[in-house]
């Protein structure tokens, strides 16, 4: 059977391959509709070969992408020329821009990556690939030609970053360069297949003004917040596992005054500061030979060489809380940071832990002094049982006494029950306490109920 004929073979509308790639306003259909998958990807594996035959990898990655489509132009004719395809010129069109995605980009992951809804792409196995938009899981029709071809692309994916994969080392974290996250671990420890992950942060991330709007929290506790950012309190954002301590981070952020120096620090680029004076940095981990491992630590101790005026470290795990500490404490002030922890008092002793493990002989009693002296306001981050994120608490730091750091809580959630479909019921309750920040806040000449107007 010739290729013409495979091609042919499916009746109109019957080709499931391109039935339910997912629609979007911007991007192009992502394949020839009604094609025969297996013969489709085989004229476009025949053409992706005659393509490297006749350029070499590296030239292609140097050629403007103009310069390669009219290439591949002249070698889709010479070819459909010789065994005569019955494409007509939008489907030629359409096979050049799928063969530019595969020399030049990722594939048939592109017409996944130009669509914005899209806020995770899930890759199990060349022929199983699931996306993820508004919070739902669906199954596309995209696929790869094989599993080499999908580790050609995750490749791809990893060295761009300076990264390995292969059998020896198969797992690794990338970054694309729009920012979303890569993981991919291949065979054998992938039992089937390759499995890639992108987690996209595309969309834009949720705001103080949303978060007021769903809820999670009351205009007068962001008000504070705004203030105690405004005023350079250093405040510490506690909460477990997708509780939203990322998007609060970036939300607070929002209040740093533009003019103001800021280094960010994280593992995996995903705040997305507003301000225009804003240096990123991102951790590495080690390569194949165990070397080159950049450390939060180090970036800290980097940091600070920098002139900043505060520090935003994306997540507090380890030997760098102390170097956090530190800054905070040393002309830092207004830096803030997260960690993964269940209460405010908590969070401390999270904190208190890490230092420790920072392998620095101190005392419990001056690693307290420590903790007390550097963190002003601890925000707590809870998940209710409904699936609802709200600040439950905001507390702040006000002393040590007989060895144990004293906080006072200025709000809270209360919960008072669940309906009947499982919904929290519940306040938010400003406690009635004086806040400490106020002292400060008002020094600064901030009024929170003012400054909070912009952002709601
Ligand atoms: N207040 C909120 N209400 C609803 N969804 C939220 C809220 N805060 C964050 N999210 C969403 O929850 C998910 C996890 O948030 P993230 O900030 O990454 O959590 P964490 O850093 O704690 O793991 C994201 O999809 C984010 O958009
Ligand atoms: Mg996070």
């Amino acid at each position: 059977m010739g290729l013409r004929d495979r091609l042919m073979k499916n009746e109109p509308s019957t080709g499931s391959f391109s039935a339910t790639v997912p629609r979007t306003p911007s991007s192009r259909p992502a394949t020839i509709p009604n094609a025969n998958p297996d013969a489709y990807h085989e004229l476009k594996h025949e053409l992706h070969q005659k393509l490297v035959e006749k350029l070499d990898m590296q030239t292609i990655e140097r050629l403007p992408r103009d310069q390669l489509r009219d290439e591949l132009r002249l070698i889709l004719n010479q070819l459909l020329a010789a065994s005569d395809l019955p494409l007509n010129r939008l489907e030629r069109e359409q096979l050049v821009e799928e063969l530019l995605d595969e020399v030049t980009g990722l594939g048939p992951l592109e017409p996944l990556l130009a669509d914005t809804t899209i806020s995770d792409i899930m890759v199990n196995g060349f022929n199983t690939v699931y996306v993820e938009r508004f919070g739902k899981l669906e199954l596309t029709n995209v696929r790869f030609r094989d599993n080499a071809h999908l580790q050609q692309i995750i490749v791809r994916i990893v060295s761009r970053v300076g990264r390995r994969i292969d059998e020896s080392s198969p797992m690794a974290d990338a970054r694309l360069p729009d920012g979303a996250r890569v993981n991919a671990i291949i065979p054998p420890l992938a039992i089937d297949g390759p499995v890639l992950s992108i987690r996209r942060f595309g969309g834009s991330p949720l705001r103080v003004k949303d978060m007021v709007a769903i809820n999670s929290a009351t205009p007068e506790m962001l008000a504070f917040l705004a203030a105690c950012v405004k005023a350079k309190l250093n405040c510490l954002i506690s909460g477990g596992t997708g509780t939203g301590k990322t998007t609060m981070l970036n939300a607070l952020s929002s209040f740093i005054p533009e003019g103001e120096r800021v280094v960010t620090i994280e593992d995996a680029a995903e705040l997305q500061l507003q301000q225009r004076h804003v240096v990123r940095l991102e951790t590495r981990p080690p390569n194949i030979e165990g070397r080159g491992e950049v450390l939060a630590r180090d970036l800290v101790k980097n940091a600070l060489r920098m002139r900043p005026d505060r520090i935003v470290i994306g997540e507090c795990r380890g030997g760098e809380v102390l170097d956090m500490l530190q800054a905070m404490n040393t002309g830092h002030e207004g830096s803030m940071t997260t960690v993964h922890a269940n209460t405010p008092r908590d969070a401390l002793s999270r904190i208190e832990a890490m230092v420790g493990m920072g392998g620095i002989n101190m005392s419990e009693t001056l690693i307290r002094q420590t903790i007390a002296r550097s963190v002003n306001t601890i925000i707590q981050l809870t998940r209710g049982t409904d699936g609802k994120r709200r600040i439950t608490s905001i507390s702040e730091i006000t002393d040590m006494q007989a060895g144990v750091i004293t906080m006072q809580e200025i709000f809270k959630f209360e919960q008072t029950g669940t309906d009947a479909a499982g919904k929290v019921i519940g306040q938010f309750r400003f406690t009635g306490i004086r806040p400490r920040a106020l002292d400060r806040i008002e020094r600064y000449g901030i009024d929170p109920a003012e400054i909070i107007k912009p952002y709601l």
